[in-house]
């Protein structure tokens, strides 16, 4: 079997989970606030099954997903669940009511971020004889999907005349939460809190509110109102190094593979494609198949480092499709068959999601998505390591 693989140990996502109801918690002690775990893309790479049945297992309220693809294969793994699903429907090249009929029978939650959807659901469900569960999304500033907060009250105000959708929520997007600077976040806020404020007085009001993302739940208590949808913490990530650290967090994947072949070379010997990397002295050098075929990125070439027995050594060479190279040194007690830990947390030896997308110019969310289909999820579910 290939020794490559994402071990990605569910004790640290409940742990995570429980970091986070505490902050809730202790920012916000007289209420119960739900929570969202984001699932979307594969949940960041670790596996969207088995996330989400440990997240429903250890109390959260609702899974979010990103499209209805994502939904509707989720539901076949979790009969019972909420699912919300955040974006839109493409209403184009479908055969709309057997569609509606089947979102309706798998039981999801839409977003509502146009009239065009809410209308769409609303004629169809009225053809089938149930109401669609709907949140309504609020564009306050990310300028991606939602009513401009700007017209929003007239837009929502028809959305509530639409007898055959039931609007359980509403909701908002940050687009600076993570930062040092909350300025921009807070007037999303305000402008949304207003816009409440206004479809109250009308008579709208919604049994779920909810805006915050990772970045909100961690530096922004205000808010909280009535459900947050946190993601990256989940999986064990600060959004930025802005955030305040309040909370500890374990990243819950280990990507690891194993030494499987060694050789020793002479000194100014080229490694890999291209030849940028040659040898100062003889020296062993060890081949491990984790490629960017398998979402190790390229651009850790001759920059990045792995764990081999808790000692660090240099990726060196291009990294190809499906092998990785790195330099033993001159003596090495190293032996094929070796555990290698290319991201992650072991024992105390860490090289984070975090560490590698500062060395990749991206970020920590980037770095876990990455991790291709073909490398293999182990699911631990380690209580004694926290
Ligand atoms: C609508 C929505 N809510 C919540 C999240 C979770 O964000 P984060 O991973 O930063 O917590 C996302 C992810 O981008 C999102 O699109």
């Amino acid at each position: 079997m290939n020794p490559t693989r994402a071990e990605i140990d569910l004790s640290k996502l409940e742990f995570n989970f429980n970091q986070i109801k505490k902050h809730l918690h202790k920012n916000n002690p007289r209420k119960k606030i739900k929570i969202c775990g984001v699932v979307k893309a594969n949940a960041y790479g670790h596996g969207i099954q088995e996330i989400s049945k440990k997240l429903i297992s250890i109390g959260a309220d609702y899974l979010g997903v990103a499209n209805y693809d994502e939904a509707i294969k989720l539901r076949a793994d979790i009969p019972d669940a909420s699912i919300l699903v955040f974006g839109t429907l493409i209403h184009s090249k479908l055969k709309p009511a057997a569609y509606v009929k089947r979102l309706l029978k798998n039981d999801l939650i839409a977003t509502v971020a146009s009239l065009e959807t809410a209308r769409f659901l609303d004629y169809y469900s009225k053809k089938i004889g149930k109401k669609f569960k709907v949140h309504i999304k609020v564009d306050t500033g990310m300028k991606r999907i939602g009513f401009d907060v700007k017209w929003a009250f007239k837009n929502i105000a028809q959305v509530f005349t639409y007898k055959n959708l039931e609007v359980e929520g509403i909701y908002t997007h940050f687009a600076t939460s993570e930062s040092n600077d909350k300025t921009f976040a807070k007037q999303q806020l305000n402008k949304f809190r207003e816009l409440l404020h206004q479809l109250k007085k009308s008579g709208m009001e919604f049994p779920i509110v909810h805006t915050a993302n990772s970045g909100a739940v961690l530096d922004l208590k205000d808010s909280y109102f009535d459900m947050v949808r946190p993601g990256l913490i989940l999986y064990g990530y600060y959004p930025s190094d802005n955030n305040i650290k309040n909370i500890q967090l374990e990243p819950v994947m280990n990507l690891k593979s194993k030494v499987t072949y060694i050789k020793r070379v002479e000194p100014n010997t080229s490694i890999s494609y291209g030849r940028d990397y040659y040898t100062d002295e003889r020296s062993f050098i060890g081949s491990i198949p984790i490629g960017y075929g398998d979402g190790f990125w390229r651009v850790f070439s001759n920059r990045g480092k792995v764990f081999i027995n808790g000692k660090l050594y240099p990726i060196v060479g291009n990294i190809t499709m499906d092998w990785l190279m790195v330099n033993l040194g001159e003596k090495s007690n190293v032996r094929v068959g070796d555990d290698v830990l290319l991201m992650g947390n072991e024992n105390n030896y860490a090289i984070g999601a975090d560490k590698l997308a500062r060395m990749a110019k991206s970020i920590p969310y980037e770095i876990c998505c990455a991790v291709a289909d073909r490398v293999q999820r182990i699911y631990l579910d380690n209580k004694k390591t926290l």
